[in-house]
């Protein structure tokens, strides 16, 4: 199954009774595997979670580090851009030009890079004098 089919089959178990928007997220790990995740929202607003920051923690938890593809679906009226957060959870793990496929659940589809959506991450070279 493709990672966009992963992404729209698991965006069916998203719980997001406040805003109603629900998103479906699957990487794939440089093993092959895929791992998917959806928002996960609270009635404490701010304790909610995104679907991209559910799919990167079940990569981890299953012993991967690295990212090699991403696709992110959601009902809306253009392909859903990852928030300011979930760019930099995705550059933690991927590389600048690692694929990523952003889609409307009523076929729209944008492909970009996660190097296009996050020019001038903050990494690890930043502390080099600490
Ligand atoms: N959301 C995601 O899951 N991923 C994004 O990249 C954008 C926003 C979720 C968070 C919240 O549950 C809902 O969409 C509305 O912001």
């Amino acid at each position: 199954m493709s990672l966009l089919k992963q992404a729209r089959e698991v965006r069916e178990n998203a719980y997001a009774p406040y805003s109603k928007f629900k998103v479906g997220a699957a990487v794939r790990g440089a093993s092959g595997a895929v791992y998917r995740g959806v928002n996960v929202e609270n009635v404490a607003y701010p304790e909610g979670t995104c679907a991209e920051a559910g799919a990167i923690a079940a990569m981890v938890a299953a012993g991967e580090t690295e990212l090699i593809a991403v696709a992110v679906i959601a009902d809306s009226p253009s392909p859903v851009p990852p928030c300011g957060g979930c760019r930099q959870k995705l550059a933690e793990f991927g590389r600048a030009d690692t694929p990523v496929i952003l889609a409307t659940t009523d076929g729209a589809q944008l492909e970009t890079t996660i190097g296009e959506l996050l020019p001038g991450r903050f990494d690890a070279s930043h502390m080099d004098k600490c």
